[in-house]
């Protein structure tokens, strides 16, 4: 087997964590979904069964689609359907080191966690990144993104756009990465690369 799979989480939230609303996203956000097609294209995406629902029962083109789903005889055209994580993190391995794989298929050991709120929530202990839009504002809706404890988590913004005619929201764009030990020990603790440690 290559290099371990890195399990990244995709996700829009507002700044009350807000991710959903009636089954839909809260919003309609233009530049985020070209990010968000920019990030999976290429990719395996893993999505609990009713976020599949709300892209209207449709596989998402130039990706391998796994739904994760308990019930019996479910089907989703154009995805794999799994029935618990461990099987889907083991079909998104095999896709991923597959000798032949589709023209479209991008190179790196990652399986990207597009959501719902179940799926961000039973992953974010695997989860070494998490993609993250932050939306400016509070919307309305009844689907949140787990709470995240901020020591855990290093965050490296990477750009932001104000509202406009199309977007009613200002957003920024980060991504958060899940520190190692070493970095949260006190300085003097850390073991230095020179002493055989950890670099980051
Ligand atoms: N803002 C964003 O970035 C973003 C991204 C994605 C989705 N969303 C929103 O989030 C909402 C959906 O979230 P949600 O939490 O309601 O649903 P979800 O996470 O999309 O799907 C939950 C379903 O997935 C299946 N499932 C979850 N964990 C499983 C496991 N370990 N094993 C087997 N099956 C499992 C179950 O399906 P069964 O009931 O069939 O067993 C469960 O009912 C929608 O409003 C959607 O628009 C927002």
């Amino acid at each position: 087997m290559g290099e371990p799979m890195r399990i990244c989480q995709v996700v829009a939230m507002d700044e009350a964590r807000l991710i959903g609303c009636a089954g839909g996203l809260p919003w309609w956000l233009p530049a985020d979904m070209r990010r968000f097609r920019w990030l999976t294209d290429g990719r395996p995406v893993l999505m609990g069964r009713n976020t599949y629902e709300s892209l209207q029962l449709r596989p998402l083109p130039w990706r391998y689609n796994i739904v994760l789903s308990r019930r019996p005889g479910f089907s989703a055209p154009g995805c794999v359907v799994s029935g618990s994580l461990e099987e889907s993190l083991r079909l998104a391995r095999s896709w991923l080191e597959a000798p032949e794989g589709p023209a479209w298929r991008r190179p790196g050991a990652a399986l990207f966690v597009i959501g719902g709120a179940a799926l961000y929530r039973d992953t974010l202990p695997l989860t070494e990144r998490i993609y993250l839009t932050r939306v400016v504002g509070r919307c309305t809706g009844d689907t949140h993104f787990p709470e995240l404890v901020d020591t855990e988590w290093r965050e490296r913004r990477c750009g932001a756009r104000p509202a406009d005619s199309r977007h009613p929201h200002a957003i920024s764009y980060s991504v958060l990465e899940r520190r190692r030990i070493p970095e949260m020990l006190p300085p003097a603790r850390r073991p230095s690369a020179c002493a055989g440690g950890h670099a980051e």
